[in-house]
């Protein structure tokens, strides 16, 4: 798989390309679905996941495929109350506030509480193409934190670290417990068929570099060690990370994921030799004219021509109201760059 070889590092023929949330509410054979059920009801059903899962291969033939599920299910069976409000995102109705409730947070058994994820996995391993992955993935503890703390996602955080500080054991704990089921939910999905798996740290940039390496990046790591036996590739996504990029090489991660404020090329020479890296283009460029999308897309494989260990990709998930032709002619112009014409 072009992909997985790209994630290690050997040679390609063009840099693999998917999109992060590809499959989702931009695509009209999405929301037709989505009509139907909740989104909750959706995840939790094998072949409604399969079908949503392949949708953007069908249509742009992305060279990896991510499961249609979400970073907070987890929590459920741990004994988090998770919905999703209509126009809200994601609520959690009884958030974590004292020691006795991180103490009461269950250890699941994925393979019996989860087994609707394994079985999607599973299924759509089965009919995907053998030459495209199947992606994996998982919330990193800190994002999954701070839904479990402030009850819902948003703002700057302010109430969550507010609340690390003046609860440092208690934070502690709850990392260690996130950290723990992380491991095992990811062995489920690898088990079930996840090719690679991404870790999402989709608000670890709150926190201030010190703060990150203290409190957070020593579970993210604890991780990462815990799930090299796999045998699949890593990719460690923490968006607005730019202060602290000189840490996350340490990660031990084989791909790090870039958002569109962290420069590809400078943040190669400070990651070194041994990381793959995947992003960035910032989604609302989709938005403009296609010419200029074309153009982006072009000057960013430009950069990374001829070096091994790039996966293009947007910095951060394609937005709802994303025009499609202009996601296909990202995808399409990935697939067919040619250093030779330049990148105008
Ligand atoms: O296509 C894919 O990338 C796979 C599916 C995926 C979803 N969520 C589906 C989804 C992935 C990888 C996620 C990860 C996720 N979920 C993150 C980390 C990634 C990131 O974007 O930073 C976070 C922070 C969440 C929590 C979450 N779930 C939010 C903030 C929302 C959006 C709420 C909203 O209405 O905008 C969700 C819901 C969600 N997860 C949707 C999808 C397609 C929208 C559901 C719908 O209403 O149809």
């Amino acid at each position: 798989m072009m992909f997985i070889d790209a994630c290690y590092r050997k040679p390609t023929p063009r840099p693999p390309v998917w999109i992060m949330r590809q499959a989702g509410r931009y695509l009209p054979e999405y929301r037709e679905i989505r009509a139907k059920h909740s989104f909750l009801e959706m995840c939790g059903q094998p072949e409604v996941v399969r079908e949503v899962t392949l949708q953007p291969i069908r249509r742009f033939d992305m060279d990896a495929a991510i499961i249609f599920s979400d970073i907070l299910l987890p929590l459920t069976p741990m004994g988090l109350q998770l919905r999703f409000a209509q126009g809200e995102g994601p609520v959690i109705d009884n958030p974590i506030t004292t020691e006795a409730d991180v103490a009461a947070l269950r250890d699941p058994d994925f393979s019996k509480e989860m087994d609707f994820l394994a079985e999607a996995l599973k299924i759509t391993r089965a009919e995907l193409s053998k030459d495209k992955a199947l992606l994996g993935f998982c919330g990193a503890p800190f994002t999954l934190a701070c839904y479990a703390i402030q009850g819902h996602g948003g703002g700057n955080f302010d109430y969550v670290r507010r609340w690390i500080y003046s609860n440092q054991a208690t934070f502690r704990a709850l990392m260690k417990k996130f950290t723990l089921m992380t491991v095992e939910y990811l062995k489920m999905q690898v088990a079930a068929g996840a090719n690679a798996v991404q870790i999402f740290d989709s608000w670890g940039g709150a926190l201030s570099a010190y703060d990150y390496l203290q409190f957070v990046f020593p579970y993210v790591k604890k991780i990462i060690e815990r799930t090299s036996m796999l045998g699949v590739p890593r990719i460690l996504f923490v968006k607005n990370a730019s202060h602290f990029r000189s840490f996350l090489r340490t990660s031990e991660a084989e791909v790090i994921g870039l958002d569109w404020t962290m420069p590809m090329e400078e943040s190669r020479n400070i990651l070194g030799e041994d990381y793959a890296i995947q992003g960035n283009l910032d989604p609302m460029i989709l938005f403009a004219d296609k010419d200029y999308v074309v153009r982006r897309t072009k000057a960013m494989l430009e950069v990374n021509y001829g070096k091994p260990g790039y996966i293009a990709n947007l910095g951060h998930g394609i937005h709802k109201e994303t025009p499609i032709e202009h996601v296909a002619a990202f995808v399409e112009t990935v697939k067919t760059f040619d250093h030779a014409t330049g990148p105008d």
